[in-house]
């Protein structure tokens, strides 16, 4: 009889599955809760949902559902971004989801034989999607709980082909700055040329303080080797609907469109992004609210005596000790945070910064846990 050993390959045997967020359904059914009554703070989503221009849009989504597929070269969102970032419309690949972009990377660029290059405690799908291709992974040590860059430069190996940078980095919420990252550019293009493909992760990037982030589109004209991938499920609101984006030069971009699925984002997404772009306003009030929130919950962390790791995005990391303890009690409290053990981080939970009553809530929780026995 045929085992599950005789029917896949080791490397796909080797993959432990991506473990997302509770929904709160589930926890309501778990634990006999009223579903109105739990507050969700694990996935990084904005607790504001999306712009009410993009509600607006999608609820006129009737003229733009005609039974066509979507459009396969996602034309006007190109076109929106190209604008906006100033480069061909060749140098853009949507994703379903950045996370999509992500495994395009690694299909486009990893085989077995070939590794990638990528930071312990950084975004988990990065070591999955070097499982996936059968590839050898180089997790680098972290400092400080961030991206060890004078190491990963040192872990590039003759076989490597792939960097996973995550700026900030999730789940620890640590940055890099323009500068420590354009000198990792430098020495990697000057040592590599085009051997090494560096694909930098701003997925959070919205959430920096203005005077942090940087116009990533100005590397991708002088990198040929950089890919940058940013995403629409975080400050703009979109989880739901997946989409995302890289920036690229042409080779690379040719790349990642060999490897594409043809419809790989849906019309309403494509719709959703472009109305998204052009509600600055929404994103404003994201950046100011998150601002507020992550100051609510520092101090109040700080206030309980605890470590958290200072944080640049729209979660914290905290220690908390006996995290799976806490976890259960918090969630018997209608409390949905993330646990991290699975990015070697056991004493740790993840908190994504939420309205303020969410914050409020979540902190009375958690001193009331770490007050029981
Ligand atoms: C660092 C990082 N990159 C990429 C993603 C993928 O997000 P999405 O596929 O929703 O764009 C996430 C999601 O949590 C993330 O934290």
């Amino acid at each position: 009889m045929s085992t599950l050993q005789t029917l896949a390959p080791a490397h796909v045997l080797a993959i432990a599955p991506y473990q997302a967020g509770k929904p709160i359904e589930e926890l309501a059914r778990e634990f006999g809760l009223d579903p109105a009554t739990i507050i969700k703070l694990a996935s990084n989503e904005n607790p504001l949902g999306c712009s009410a221009r993009v509600r607006d849009a999608l609820s006129q989504a009737g003229a733009v559902l005609q039974g066509r597929y979507p459009d396969a070269n996602g034309y006007d969102l190109k076109a929106t971004l190209a604008a906006r970032y100033q480069v061909p419309m060749n140098w853009l690949t949507l994703g379903n989801g950045s996370n999509d972009l992500l495994e395009l990377a690694s299909l486009a660029v990893l085989d077995q034989g070939m590794s990638a290059v990528y930071s312990a405690h950084a975004f988990v799908v990065y070591r999955l999607a070097t499982q996936a291709r059968g590839a050898r992974h180089i997790m680098v040590p972290a400092k400080n709980y961030g991206h060890d860059l004078e190491a990963m430069f040192e872990a590039i190996a003759a076989d490597t082909s792939l960097v996973f940078i995550a700026n900030p980095n999730n789940p620890t919420g640590t940055f890099l700055s323009a500068d420590q990252i354009e000198s990792f550019l430098e020495r990697v293009q000057a040592q590599y040329g085009e051997q090494v493909t560096v694909l930098l992760d701003e997925a959070y990037n919205e959430y920096l303080e203005p005077e942090a982030r940087f116009d990533s589109a100005q590397w991708v004209h002088r990198f040929s080797n950089l890919i940058v991938t940013r995403t629409f499920s975080k400050a703009y609101g979109l989880a739901g609907l997946r989409v995302g984006y890289a920036l690229a030069q042409e080779r690379l971009t040719d790349l990642l469109n060999r490897v594409r699925q043809p419809f790989n984002v849906n019309v309403l997404a494509q719709r959703a992004a472009i109305v998204a772009l052009e509600d600055q306003d929404f994103l404003q009030q994201t950046y100011v609210m998150n601002r507020a929130g992550r100051a609510q919950l520092s101090e109040a962390l700080r206030t309980m005596g605890l470590d958290f790791v200072p944080s640049h995005t729209n979660f914290i990391l905290v220690r908390v000790g006996d995290a799976g303890r806490i976890n259960q009690a918090l969630l018997r409290r209608g409390v949905i945070v993330r646990p991290v053990a699975g990015d070697g981080l056991p004493e740790h939970l993840r908190v994504t910064i939420g309205l303020p009553e969410e914050n409020a809530r979540f902190i009375a929780a958690l001193t009331d846990v770490l007050a029981a026995p």
